[in-house]
């Protein structure tokens, strides 16, 4: 792996051609071939270049995790037996090993997902590592309560690991969505088995040489890559893992939940998709809401469950608001993620339904502003898109489009915008910008979404919980909140000779 992270720097000095190489399956702490012997390419989306081959893990690969991660969670395992001040110390060492590496990781994410190097590297690096640490923390902080209950009875509770959690992660935020899940899962003292998503399992992979190195007991940490109806399936489905953590589509979020209730109920946390309303009303910064709404829907080429892909627009401002919010959208630089100037690369997949949706939007009547079209002959690369004249029924009103396309609304009043922000399967996160303090907080109130931003967009930190209402998505991920998620609560009552005074 290190190889392949150094490689766009060492271009001409490195004869071993890349694409020969492959990566392995991750178990107890050793490399692994695939059971099948197939193996899966994964692409560079800048240059449509195979990067290498991976072992291809399907369900009897993940059965040997399960086991592994099963005996590593045994009544004496050494993981077991280890206490939670060095749980948190193990965290912390694996977040030291990702400061180390901070340039591999991020060079990897760039290669595999087309995300600009720097973001990868200041934005999901800082991410994984602040997480890690926040985590490290909570390790020994892990608390039930004492209880009164009735008559001569001593009541407490227990916050007890649940045991081997899966872990589904997408392809938008690789990395970071992987260590969402593994630190708070890790830091309750649980073990994992990992499926990173097909299109990006570099960062997943090398994060197995970094849980060897830190020193987790083999088996705490298991990493099968392999496709979604294969080794997925064989997660969501297994009778021997107690929890499943997923982040990606809806459709596959609820395959997830008829899996886990057709096999062993398993605890089930879903981060699914978004049709994220951000508000912008007469009063607001107009500078602010128009580069925030920008960032908003822009950021990580539009692949960002917190896109803001519904823009509500006060009827007053609307005009200059859209001019404004085109300027920024022609100014985006697009190109070699490499390239410190650059803004925007390349998607990662779901090129041909972005260009569909887009397509559609011409044909049910918006105006296209600026983009509406792929970037000829250079990988898998789309025009920041703006669209205005958009209105509530138009598919790319409704559908999640995970691309670079900003649809923009008006409207008229506040009532009239609740109900149109809040007229969605999906209820992820939601933005409002406004001076006034009363609109803030009647529309924070009003808006059925699990994040309300204020006057600001993409404030996530590894403190406060996130995660949806409605379709978006079940439970919480970050903050003490993600602890309730990665743990079963164990009452334990007591009865004593004499009622205590
Ligand atoms: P997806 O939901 O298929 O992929 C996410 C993960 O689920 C991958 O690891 C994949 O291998 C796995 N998976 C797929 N089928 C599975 C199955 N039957 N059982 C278990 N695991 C399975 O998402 P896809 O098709 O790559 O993207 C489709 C759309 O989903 C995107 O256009 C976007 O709208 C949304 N999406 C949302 C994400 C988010 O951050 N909430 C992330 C990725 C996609
Ligand atoms: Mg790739």
């Amino acid at each position: 792996l290190l190889l392949v992270a150094l490689r766009p720097l060492f271009f001409f000095l490195l004869p071993i051609p890349l694409p020969l190489l492959s990566l392995q399956i991750f178990i107890n702490n050793e490399w692994h071939e695939s059971t099948s012997g197939k193996k899966f390419p994964t692409y560079n989306p800048s240059t449509l270049e195979k990067i290498c081959d991976i072992e291809e893990g399907d369900k009897p690969d993940v059965d040997n995790a399960v086991e592994a991660a099963k005996a590593a969670f045994q009544r004496g395992s050494p993981w077991r037996q280890m206490d939670a001040p060095s749980r948190g110390r193990l965290l912390h060492k694996l977040a030291d090993l990702l400061e180390r590496d901070r340039v591999i990781l991020a060079t990897l994410e760039t290669m595999d997902t087309g995300k600009p190097f720097l973001q990868a590297y200041f934005i999901d690096l800082e991410g994984c590592i602040r997480t890690l640490r926040y985590y490290a923390g909570w390790a020994d902080k892990i608390q039930g309560r004492t209880i009164p209950v009735d008559e001569n009875f001593v009541c407490f509770t227990r916050h007890e690991p649940m045991g081997v959690c899966g872990a589904i992660t997408p392809w938008n935020f690789p990395l970071l969505m992987l260590v969402w899940k593994m630190a708070p899962a890790l830091c309750c003292g649980n073990t994992l088995v990992v499926k990173p998503a097909e299109q990006t399992p570099l960062t997943a992979l090398y994060i197995g040489s970094l849980i060897k190195e830190v020193g987790f007991p083999p088996g705490v940490v298991n990493i099968v890559p392999g496709y979604g109806p294969t080794a997925g399936a064989a997660i969501s489905t297994h009778d021997s893992i107690d929890k499943i953590a997923f982040t990606g589509s809806t459709k596959v979020g609820k395959l997830i939940k008829e899996a886990a209730s057709k096999s062993n109920l398993k605890r089930v946390t879903l981060e699914l998709g978004g049709k994220n309303p951000c508000i912008v009303c007469a009063d607001a910064d107009l500078d602010l809401a128009v580069e925030c709404a920008h960032q908003g829907v822009f950021f990580n080429q539009g692949q960002c469950c917190t896109a803001a892909s519904r823009v509500f627009v006060e009827e007053q401002i609307y005009p200059e608001f859209v001019k404004r919010s085109v300027e920024f959208a022609k100014k985006r630089l697009v190109g070699d993620p490499f390239d410190a100037r650059t803004e925007q690369g390349p998607q990662v997949t779901q090129f041909d339904k972005i260009l569909e949706l887009i397509e559609s939007g011409k044909k049910e009547g918006a105006k296209l502003e600026c983009g509406g079209l792929a970037i000829e002959d250079r990988g898998l690369f789309i025009k920041p898109t703006v669209f205005s004249e958009v209105t509530d029924n138009m598919r790319i009103a409704k559908e999640e489009i995970f691309g670079p396309v900003q649809p923009i609304m008006k409207f008229k009043n506040i009532e009239e915008v609740i109900r149109r922000a809040n007229s969605t399967e999906y209820g992820l996160t939601a933005a409002v910008f406004t001076k006034n303090l009363d609109r803030a907080l009647t529309l924070a109130s009003a808006l059925q979404s699990g994040t309300v931003w204020i006057n600001c967009y993409n404030a996530l930190y590894a403190q406060a919980p996130f995660g949806g209402f409605k379709m978006s998505g079940n439970g919480r991920e970050l903050g003490e909140y993600a602890l309730a998620e990665y743990t079963e609560v164990k009452t334990v009552t007591i009865k004593l000779s004499q009622k205590s005074p």
